[in-house]
């Protein structure tokens, strides 16, 4: 089961969001470190959720946050499309920075994984959006979310912007209401 919540929803769930976050990227290979899931929840979580459309969504299994994706609209002046803009070609950044769906986080717990909500999650964030392109980085060696990403028709834009990160873009074609 997929909702959707409404970013004060975000902001209240943030604690469980934190405990997905840390089963996913504290898991061996990612080796996040639980004050990075703290600072997710206490910092990360409500600075985004006050973001243009932002949205988040869970996936749950007996009332318990199994997993989650969420992102919001980028805009030019902001760290990450700044940041990305001055790692690609000014053609690719004019194309595809700002605007945009910004992909921010995806996780499952690591007991929920392998099972399709990675793919449930990520289809029901980027349903209805009213953005024509979307963006998002991840690893740029070959794991679970590269493959995930792929496999939903994203687009390779950059294998590797200098720092161990890969560039992926949807083209969604012409916006609702265009
Ligand atoms: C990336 C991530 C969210 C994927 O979540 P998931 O729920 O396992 O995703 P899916 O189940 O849709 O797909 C994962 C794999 O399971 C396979 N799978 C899906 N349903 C399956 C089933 N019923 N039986 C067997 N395998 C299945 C998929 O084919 C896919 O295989 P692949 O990795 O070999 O390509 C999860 O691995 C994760 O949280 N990773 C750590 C954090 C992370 O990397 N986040 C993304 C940062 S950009």
């Amino acid at each position: 089961m997929i909702d959707v919540l409404a970013p004060a929803e975000a902001i209240q769930a943030a604690p469980e969001l934190a405990s997905v976050y840390l089963s996913a990227f504290g898991a061996p290979g990612y080796d996040e470190e639980p004050e990075r899931a703290e600072q997710f929840a206490s910092e990360q979580i409500p600075t985004h959720s006050e973001r243009d459309d932002f949205k988040l969504v869970v996936s749950r299994a007996g009332g318990e946050i199994t997993g989650f994706a969420y992102g919001f609209t980028g805009h030019r002046g902001q760290w990450w499309s700044d940041r990305i803009a001055a790692a690609v070609t000014p053609e690719l950044a004019d194309e595809w920075i700002g605007g945009h769906f910004e992909v921010v986080e995806l996780a499952v717990r690591v007991e929920a994984q392998r099972q399709g909500l990675g793919a449930e999650l990520m289809n029901a964030l980027i349903e209805d959006l009213p953005n024509r392109r979307a963006l998002l980085t991840t690893y740029s060696d070959d794991r679970p979310a590269p493959r995930l990403y792929r496999r939903l028709g994203w687009k390779l834009l950059v294998p590797d912007l200098g720092w161990g990160s890969a560039l992926y873009g949807l083209d969604r074609g012409v916006p609702v209401g265009q």
